[in-house]
């Protein structure tokens, strides 16, 4: 009797396509597989790269016990049908390198990824995660010409762990107790919400000093330099590739979760025609709805100026993608 596999039944399960294998693509492409949620593609322009990551992760499925399929390649027609794109592809600024060439080596890496993976997925949400993050996701956003809530990008819920895990090692209490939320854009000027971060409820201004909560703020902020100070080869991707996964659940699982995301706004929060971190609802449409808290006129006024940085960002980004 011979046994064979079955070709007669095509299931539709879902796909996540994510663009760029390096640290964080290939750590979130065991994320999403691990977890459950759907068979990966994974896509980079170096040849073999993402097939050899693609087979050692396949290799591992019997071991972590799931039968999600990942496939590596370097052509887009492989991703076809993907009901999320996860833009990762680009460099981190390395010592050197001014924010203005960072700016034009990743602003032509994404629009190509994103305009590459739109024609061969029309229906796919994106998320953004190469820096410098809301430039990038504002560009996408132009270079597919999707509506807003379809597209988005990461910082925020990573941005938050970190808040949360400052804030769990200074109590000595578990990250999961600990709850917070950082708005703004992804950098020097994020505003983390100090008034609404909590320990199972309990506001962190009735347990911590004021002195104490500005040092959890400002290494918050610094986040992401203290680990490449740290680790001089390069950037975090653990931590980063845990909180795209997160997003992506949401969306897949039509979870609704309420989450930090980069997105497009158009009058929210008082801004217009700049993305930015603010509370969305994260569904399967993708964002379901934005919210809009209150925040005291220092919150405001953190969040205009970390918005005014970004809008000169975009204009610059423009100015270099004419001229490029
Ligand atoms: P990496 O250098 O390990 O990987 C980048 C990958 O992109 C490489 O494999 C490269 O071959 C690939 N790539 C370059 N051009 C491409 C193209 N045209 N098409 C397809 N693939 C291409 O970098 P890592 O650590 O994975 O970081 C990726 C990006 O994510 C960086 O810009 C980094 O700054 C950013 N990042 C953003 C975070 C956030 O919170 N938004 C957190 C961590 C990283
Ligand atoms: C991070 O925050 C650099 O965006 C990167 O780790």
């Amino acid at each position: 009797m011979s046994f064979s596999p079955s070709s007669q039944i095509v299931c539709n399960l879902p796909r996540v396509t994510i663009v760029g294998a390096g640290r964080v693509g290939s750590t979130l492409a065991q994320r999403v597989a691990e977890k459950n949620l759907a068979d990966v593609v994974l896509l980079d322009i170096i040849a073999g790269m993402p097939q050899g990551l693609a087979l050692d992760l396949m290799e591992a499925r019997g071991i972590e016990i799931h039968n999600r399929q990942i496939i590596g390649t370097n052509n887009y027609a492989d991703t076809s049908g993907s009901q999320i794109v996860v833009i990762t592809a680009g460099f981190p600024r390395k010592p050197g390198m001014s924010r203005d060439d960072l700016l034009k080596i990743n602003a032509k890496i994404v629009v190509e990824a994103a305009k590459n993976a739109i024609a061969h997925s029309p229906n796919a949400i994106f998320i953004v995660v190469t820096n410098p993050l809301d430039v990038m996701t504002y560009l996408a956003w132009q270079a597919t010409g999707l509506p807003r809530d379809r597209i988005m990008g990461m910082a925020g819920v990573l941005d938050s762990a970190r808040f949360e895990t400052f804030i769990a090692l200074e109590l000595g209490v578990l990250p999961t107790d600990v709850k917070a939320m950082v708005l703004g854009s992804h950098g020097d000027l994020m505003v983390p919400l100090s008034r609404y971060a909590t320990v199972n409820g309990i506001p962190i201004t009735e347990l911590l000093d004021a002195t104490t909560i500005e040092r959890l703020v400002e290494r918050t902020r610094n986040g992401g330099a203290e680990i490449v100070e740290l680790m001089h080869t390069g950037g975090a991707f653990f931590a980063p590739a845990s909180a795209t996964s997160v997003m992506v659940e949401s969306i897949l699982l039509n979870q609704s979760r309420l989450l930090p995301v980069a997105a497009y706004l158009q009058g929210e929060y008082g801004l217009e025609d700049v993305v930015i971190g603010v509370p969305c609802r994260l569904g399967c449409g993708g964002i379901e709805s934005i919210l809009e808290l209150t925040l005291t006129d220092e919150e405001r006024e953190g969040l205009r100026t970390s918005a005014r940085s970004v809008r000169q960002n975009i204009e610059r980004s423009q100015e270099i993608i004419r001229n490029s």
